[in-house]
């Protein structure tokens, strides 16, 4: 694996390293729960133990003799607070304003003590009882109720569908029909989830990792009833986010109100145990995969049934239809997405919700069809490139999928790749080369940021956005120093912080267009007073015209080659910083968006939701090998080539890239929350037995930026790409495994003994 950052090529920026890649290696970067509030009192959460029925008796005698406890704060606590609302908040289940227990591990109890350890020994002391009733598990266990996931959730509007499936499908030559399966997954990011609560008078301050500081002010100011302008979330680095920092748990406003009662600061960092019952996850999901096809390989009926877990009372659902109705061009298209309500918390965003799960079940089908068709699986997929979307016939803003599947071949060599099952050995090892597409929409929303230019050429940027680990305050600032011709090292550049301009949540990989939009809005706007500035009348570029000027180097410097300084510039404004506020609207943006962004609820744009398409694309190509003996399965190498509009980094689109691909390895062949049927609880709730890949799990991991430029889909020409790198891994190793070994897993992740 080239540890080197690729070569920028057509409209990209350059391979700059993180402003904060130091800090995080050196330990200087400072986590919510690391900054230092003084007078800090200790939270421990108590969770349930049973995951339906209600709270009989809670026992805390015992806790409250040990030496340095502070409080216990539990159910009837969080009176004249109102319980979360599902949406910005990761569930309506408001754990301590009622007895009713809906989950495992939900939070009945928070300890505070002086000390963390003292904290600790009381909550362990803390002993409940319970009328427990009979909980459901999931899919397959009596008393779960189903609904349809339509309409049900931010992520998810309708049933896609187009033409008449069932004739189509009736009628074609060669069909499949199959089922395919994901399981639950839960987030472990290094840093744990935390929550540190400060009051000041009635001003409060929350330092807590979060993916949406504005939404989680106004969530938060909500519950407890006081105005969003007391209330600041900080939150200067994420630890890990992909979703499990986007909506807010409970315990934040446990927290504050734990800290309003005590009168000092409490901070509480939940175990890695209990954040699989505490915060979200990945649902597991169930489909029904149906294609038919003409001999050549034309697709002329798909269709796709979804089935996801929830809890029961909110109507989660990821329904990745959306997407992979929209793939290939299918003729005729039928789908439908069901919600099972089960004794489980409300599940929530993880890397590429609704695609990973569906898409993964679209490809593995298609990969099941090339089979049918003994057609080359990538030369099946270019027999059904469409012209134009199949559900609402629009064409697609830029769609680079073939490219990327050509550039991926070539450096992955897939002309050597035998095409009967079986054939390609080394030695013990069975060798197998399996392909699967990657596809993310292009989400955009409203966004603010404020930018100052000082005449000495140093530049500030300011934005309520997160750095989440992508690299986005290193990109800012690379949009910033482009627009403003100044070093990108003398560009400083602050996020994090609801007290900021507002910035969307930071999901569905839309920070990157948003915020470079609305930092390069800002930078027009300096630029634009200055150039007006240096062209007026006596001014060093009197008459030049604005339309031509440029900045660079540190000048100002018109059409027909004069320049003037920084310095000189902003001598003739007689000022020495100019400072510019930009609220940017994505085109089709309601009349109400930038008070929604205000409010914290930012509408998205992009992805399907306008006149053409927008969705960036990828290609991933893999080798497994499977031993003949043990089964064991390994991956020397993958290979992904993605198209993402203009790239603003190659080296951190690279990370996000290769990142997402070990990730979609890891889903691929050892990630999975057991669930235990008879409790509905949660088995290997730890990093020991929750299987994630480490070094010796993965080989040489290869990604390929294919150049691609789409004017159309934001002012920056920028597709996300956080989340598009993780999608294609787990069929495209599916596809690998069958045709070294001629068995089809359909139910992730594939592990030795579906290999026997
Ligand atoms: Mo991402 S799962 O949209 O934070």
């Amino acid at each position: 694996m080239s540890k080197e950052a690729p070569a920028p090529r057509e409209n990209m920026g350059a391979p700059v390293p993180r402003f904060d890649a130091r800090l995080k290696v050196t330990g200087g970067a400072t986590y919510p729960a690391d900054i230092p509030v003084a007078d800090l009192a200790y939270g421990v959460l108590v969770t349930s133990l049973v995951a339906r029925g209600s709270l009989a008796q809670l026992h805390t005698d015992k806790a409250a003799t040990v030496p340095g406890f502070l409080g216990l704060f539990r159910h009837g606590d969080m009176a004249g607070t109102q319980p979360p609302k599902f949406g910005v908040a990761a569930s309506s289940i408001g754990p301590l304003h009622g007895d009713r227990i809906f989950h495992d591990g939900q939070i009945i109890a928070l300890v505070v003590a002086e000390t963390y350890e003292a904290a600790m020994e009381a909550a362990s002391l803390v002993t409940a009882e319970y009328d427990e009733e009979r909980p459901s598990a999931g899919f397959d266990t009596q008393g779960t109720e189903t609904t349809p996931g339509a309409g049900a959730s931010p992520l998810f509007g309708e049933d896609v569908h187009a033409g008449d499936f069932d004739a189509a499908y009736a009628a074609a030559p060669v069909k499949i029909d199959e089922h395919y399966s994901t399981p639950t997954q839960h987030h472990n990011p290094i840093e744990l989830f935390s929550t540190t609560a400060a009051w000041r008078g009635d001003q409060l301050t929350i330092y807590e990792p979060t993916q949406n500081v504005t939404g989680w002010k106004t969530e938060l100011s909500r519950q407890l009833g006081i105005d969003p302008n007391r209330v600041r979330v900080i939150s200067p680095y994420v630890g890990g986010a992909f979703g499990s920092k986007g909506p807010m748990t409970a315990r934040t406003a446990i927290v504050a109100v734990a800290a309003r009662r005590l009168g000092r600061p409490v901070r509480c960092v939940v175990t890695r145990m209990q954040a699989y019952g505490t915060q979200t996850y990945r649902a597991e999901t169930r489909h029904r995969v149906r294609i038919g096809a003409e001999r050549g390989g034309h697709i002329t009926a798909f269709g796709h049934e979804g089935w996801e877990v929830t809890s029961r009372p909110d109507a989660y659902v990821v329904g990745g239809t959306i997407a992979t109705g929209r793939l290939y061009a299918y003729g005729s298209v039928a789908t439908h997405v069901d919600l099972v309500h089960a004794d489980r918390n409300t599940p929530g965003y993880m890397r590429s919700p609704p695609e990973t799960p569906y898409v993964y079940a679209l490809e593995n089908a298609m990969d099941e069809m090339a089979v049918a068709l003994a057609m080359d699986p990538i030369e099946f997929r270019r027999v059904n490139e469409p012209t134009r979307e199949p559900i609402g016939g629009k064409p697609f803003s830029s769609r680079s999928l073939l490219a990327c599947y050509d550039e991926a071949s070539k450096a992955f060599g897939w002309s050597d790749r035998e095409s009967a099952v079986g054939s390609m050995r080394d030695g013990d090892w069975m060798i197998g080369m399996g392909c699967a597409t990657a596809v993310y929409p292009t989400n955009i929303a409203p966004c603010a940021a404020r930018v100052q230019l000082m005449a000495d050429g140093h530049a500030r940027v300011q934005c309520g956005c997160h750095e989440i680990g992508t690299g986005i305050r290193t990109v800012a600032g690379q949009m910033a120093a482009e627009r403003l011709g100044v070093e990108l090292t003398k560009v400083s550049v602050e996020m994090g912080d609801s007290a900021l301009p507002p910035a969307p949540v930071s999901g569905g990989s839309n920070s990157t267009a948003s915020v470079c939009s609305a930092v390069m809005k800002a930078c027009d706007a300096i630029r634009n007073r200055l150039f007006l500035a240096v062209s007026g009348e006596g001014a060093p570029l009197a008459g030049a015209a604005n339309s031509g000027m440029s900045l660079g180097n540190g000048q100002v410097i018109a059409a027909d080659g004069r320049t003037v300084t920084l310095a000189d510039a902003f001598a003739t404004l007689q000022t020495v910083l100019i400072e510019e506020y930009a609220e940017f609207t994505p085109k089709g943006a309601s009349p109400q968006a930038l008070k929604k962004l205000y409010a914290g609820q930012p509408e998205f744009r992009g992805g399907e939701r306008d006149d053409a398409v927008k969705y960036a694309f990828g290609a991933e190509l893999v080798e497994v090998r499977i031993h003949t003996l043990t089964r064991e399965i390994r991956i020397p190498r993958i290979v992904g080539a993605f198209a993402a509009g203009r790239i603003m980094n190659p080296r951190t689109a690279r990370s996000q890239l290769m990142g997402g691909m070990i990730w979609g390895i890891g889903s691929a062949l050892q990630e999975e929350t057991e669930v235990d049927p008879r409790n509905a609880r949660y088995v290997n709730k730890d990093l020991q037995d929750y299987l994630v890949p480490v070094n010796a799990d993965i080989g040489d991991v290869q990604v390929i930026l294919v150049p691609e430029t789409d004017p159309q889909v934001n002012p920056a020409g920028v597709k996300g790409l956080g989340e598009l790198g993780n999608v294609g891994t787990p069929a495209a190793v599916a596809s690998a495994v069958y045709h070294a070994t001629g068995i089809r897993v359909r139910d992730l992740p594939i592990r030795l003994d579906n290999l026997l």
